[in-house]
């Protein structure tokens, strides 16, 4: 087979970046090793940042976003009782769009499907060769058949455990890690959200965050500790804790219900460097991972791929490669960015387990100053309605 961009990958990343380039006739073939049903099944954070938004318009897939999603003005700290409302909207001007990251990727296939896009489900051994020349190929096998790409540009959308950062050599490439000594457990019920607005929850029993999916669908998270299972948290137990730390008048409203959906999963920060190796392009989880807390993980995907289908346009459309030659340390400089709030957040709403008195002390005055300073908290909106492209 030949096309254009062989991207490795049929997660938000890689679906995003294959509409986008749809769109502007550069032809795209899809690599995914799992099936669709797979793919839709995990369940993500969901807050989008206006860049991303906008994506969705330019790439045409913004109708249902626009007509389920939330648009919210504010997010909300909680200390203990105390509750600090942060008016995103008033401090930047700027909104973000509550909306399922698996709706967003559902959306992305439609839309691929409808376009007549080429997406390779259940593919193995996906193998990238040549990204240092001009005549990159990628092999895989599927059914028993062996099947080769050959293309312009190979795009590894294949997020933390795929083939396409391995393939830059331990030499060329720098990872820089941080593992968090805590989990998050999730839930999603069906049951109406606690309040319209997302509560980060910080309490002298750990973290919690009180999302949502629509007005019966609720997401929220405690944090536990990375040796617990999800059998060790029975619905009845998860509700008892999550009120605790909660605000009270909270609490005391919250409907609970039978719980659909429970995983717990790590908390990491982590980054390689660079994001390109000759015809190759990192993007996405590939390349970087976020904790939760910032909800950055699809929005820094997102700006990956804006950076990476300017470059592409450019090369094909204008003949210049200026943009792909950029790449990498344009999206590392936001990316680098989006780590720190997302470090940051980490630190102010959780309980570390080795934290001595005075770290709690300044975890108190942290929040203090939040609660006190617009600047601090114009600070916090405008890394949370997503720093400028
Ligand atoms: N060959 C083909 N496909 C692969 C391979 C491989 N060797 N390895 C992984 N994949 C597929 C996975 O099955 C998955 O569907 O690549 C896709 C990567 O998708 P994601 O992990 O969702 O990564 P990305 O598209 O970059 O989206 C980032 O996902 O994890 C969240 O918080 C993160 O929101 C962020 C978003
Ligand atoms: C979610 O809705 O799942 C969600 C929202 C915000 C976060 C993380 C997860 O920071």
């Amino acid at each position: 087979m030949r096309t254009q961009v062989c991207i490795i990958g049929g997660g938000p990343s890689g679906l995003l970046l294959s509409q986008l380039l749809h769109r502007k006739g550069i032809d795209s073939v899809v690599l995914e090793r799992k099936t669709k049903e797979y793919v839709l099944g995990r369940i993500r954070a969901g807050v989008l940042e206006q860049g991303l938004v906008d994506l969705m318009r330019q790439a045409g897939v913004a109708a249902r976003m626009e007509s389920e999603g939330y648009v919210h003005d504010g997010t909300q700290i909680s200390c203990g009782d105390a509750l600090i409302r942060i008016d995103i909207k008033a401090l930047t001007g700027k909104p973000v769009v509550v909306y399922g990251q698996t709706e967003v990727t559902r959306d992305l296939y439609e839309a691929r499907e409808n376009s007549g896009g080429q997406i390779e489900f259940n593919v193995e051994g996906v193998t990238i060769h040549d990204a240092r020349t001009d005549a990159p190929s990628v092999t895989f096998m599927r059914d028993g058949t062996h099947h080769r790409i050959d293309c312009d540009f190979v795009a590894g959308c294949d997020g933390f455990h795929g083939v396409s950062r391995k393939t830059i050599p331990d030499d060329v490439r720098r990872d820089y890690e941080k593992v968090y000594p805590f989990g998050w457990l999730g839930v999603l019920s069906q049951t109406p959200p606690v309040d319209h607005e997302l509560i980060y929850a910080a309490s002298d029993r750990g973290f919690a965050l009180a999302s949502m999916r629509n007005s019966n669908l609720s997401r929220y998270y405690i944090q536990v500790p990375l040796s617990d299972r999800p059998d060790d948290w029975p619905d009845q137990t998860f509700w008892g804790e999550f009120k605790k730390r909660i605000p009270q008048g909270h609490a005391a409203k919250l409907i609970t219900g039978p719980i659909i959906e429970k995983s717990i999963a790590p908390l990491r920060s982590f980054v390689t460097e660079p994001m390109r190796w000759g015809r190759l392009f990192l993007c996405g989880d590939a390349a970087h991972i976020v904790p939760p807390t910032g909800a950055k993980g699809l929005n820094t995907a997102a700006s990956d791929v804006h950076y990476l289908y300017q470059g592409l346009c450019q090369h094909y459309l204008e003949g210049s490669d200026d943009g792909i030659d950029a790449y990498s340390d344009k999206a590392l400089a936001r990316i680098w960015k989006a780590e720190r709030f997302s470090w940051w957040m980490t630190n102010l709403l959780h309980r570390f387990p080795e934290w001595s008195d005075f770290d709690l002390k300044m975890q108190q005055a942290e929040i203090d100053f939040l609660r006190s300073n617009e600047a601090a908290q114009r600070a916090l909106a405008e890394n949370y309605v997503g720093l400028p492209y």
